[in-house]
């Protein structure tokens, strides 16, 4: 019909209405449920974040530790879900692996959600949140050929993921808070960011009353592009090739500048932000404390700032209000904590499940209807079929 209007990307098109996250692009800033991130991220636990954007406000004491205990309750993982990983080469991304075992865990808890019913959309937001960080560590483990690890019912939910990721058999293992910290910090910062890619994603497949987990395992999917939650292991790539080149920023920058090369500054530009990414300003203060704190010097961090600098006096990324964003310098943090490269996407979905499972129960509470966009069609009119011969 003629009264469809287009809009590629959806760059000005509202899809629904949110209580959970608020974003001004314009200002920079960024509040979950109506808390400031800065605030969030300088004295909050990630668990107690996760609770704040799914129930809709801060956890008391003994909320905490009945969500902390009841996750703890479900991260015991079928089984059978490792002879599915043993399917994998051990060269697979780990963000397909975690796709994958993400479907898989439908198989095994097969019962349909009913997000109206609390004590089962309970029931199934710990059972996710519970396996979800075991299966995410599996993905690097079983890269690595080395046995899995379970979840240590004496340690902290972002506390276990270090000792799930790096445990070996023959030591106990030791976590150190400054990592835990660092870590804990970064999960929130990724907590949500409302109508993104993953969580449009999680929200129109949800829309067709698809499950909680088969909604959250396509916005893995759609997290995995490079131009979403894989420009954190871009960026680091990035990095590295310009490092290994004898670090000359300059010539990235007149190559992310030149039309004719497909080469973009990853971590650079963000749909909605146009003055900076509060998130990255957070993080860049982060990289530096966690790299001072642990001792490490890594020559890519320096990379990193002439690179930001050299942009950030450029008129080409100034004309197009192209700041750093929240991949940029995550997985500078990343790699400090001894995390590997195609590992940060996965991070990113740690930090961002808290996010999918909110948006996708205020899509189903909000008796959202289906979504299915309309088209502009360009293509032929109606013409006659030709027969084979006739081609
Ligand atoms: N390097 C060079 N030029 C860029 C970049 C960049 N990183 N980002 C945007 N531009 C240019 C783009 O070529 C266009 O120029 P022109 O007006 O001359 O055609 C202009 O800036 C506007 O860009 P756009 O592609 O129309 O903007 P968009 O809102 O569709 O895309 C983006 C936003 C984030 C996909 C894009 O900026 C990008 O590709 N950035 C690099 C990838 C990245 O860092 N992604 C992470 C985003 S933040 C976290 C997350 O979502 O996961």
């Amino acid at each position: 019909s003629g009264a469809i209007t287009l809009d590629q990307g959806y760059k000005n098109t509202g899809a629904c209405k949110s209580e959970i996250t608020f974003l001004d692009g314009e200002e920079g800033i960024l509040h979950y449920r109506g808390y400031s991130i800065e605030e969030l991220a300088e004295k909050a636990h990630f668990l107690e974040v996760c609770y704040l954007l799914i129930f809709g406000e801060l956890p008391t004491k003994t909320q905490l530790l009945e969500f902390e205990t009841h996750i703890r309750r479900y991260t015991l993982v079928n089984e059978e879900m490792k002879s599915i990983i043993d399917g994998f080469p051990t060269t697979a991304h780990p963000m397909g692996v975690l796709s994958a075992l993400t479907s898989a865990l439908i198989a095994f808890n097969p019962k349909a959600v009913n997000p109206e019913h609390p004590d089962e959309l309970y029931e199934a937001v710990c059972k996710l949140m519970g396996k979800f960080l075991v299966i995410a560590s599996w993905t690097y483990r079983k890269s690595l050929g080395y046995p899995l690890n379970y979840y240590d019912n004496t340690l902290e939910y972002v506390e276990n993921f270090m000792q799930l990721m790096f445990k070996l058999p023959t030591e106990p293992y030791k976590t150190d808070p400054v990592i835990v910290k660092a870590l804990d910090k970064l999960f929130i910062l990724h907590a949500d960011h409302e109508q993104n890619c993953s969580t449009s994603t999680v929200r129109m497949v949800g829309s067709s009353h698809a499950g909680l987990f088969a909604s959250v395992s396509a916005g893995i999917s759609a997290l995995w592009g490079p131009l979403h939650g894989g420009a954190n292991q871009a960026v680091l790539e990035m990095l590295e090739e310009i490092q290994k080149n004898g670090g000359d920023a300059d010539k990235y920058i007149a190559k992310a500048k030149d039309k004719e090369d497909p080469f973009r500054l990853m971590g650079f530009g963000h749909r909605v932000y146009k003055n900076f990414d509060p998130r990255a300003k957070i993080i860049k203060k982060a990289a530096d404390e966690v790299l001072g704190t642990l001792g490490v010097e890594d020559p890519i961090l320096e990379i990193a700032k002439k690179l930001e600098a050299a942009a950030l006096t450029d008129e080409y990324f100034i004309s197009r209000k192209l700041y750093p964003n929240v991949d940029f310098y995550s997985g500078i943090i990343y790699r400090a904590l001894g995390i590997p490269t195609d590992m940060f996407t996965v991070m990113f979905a740690i930090g961002r499940l808290p996010g999918w499972i909110a948006q996708w129960k205020e899509m189903r509470l909000n008796k959202e209807p289906i979504g299915r966009p309309r088209q502009v069609y360009t293509g032929s009119p109606l013409r006659s079929f030709v027969e084979m011969d006739k081609r």
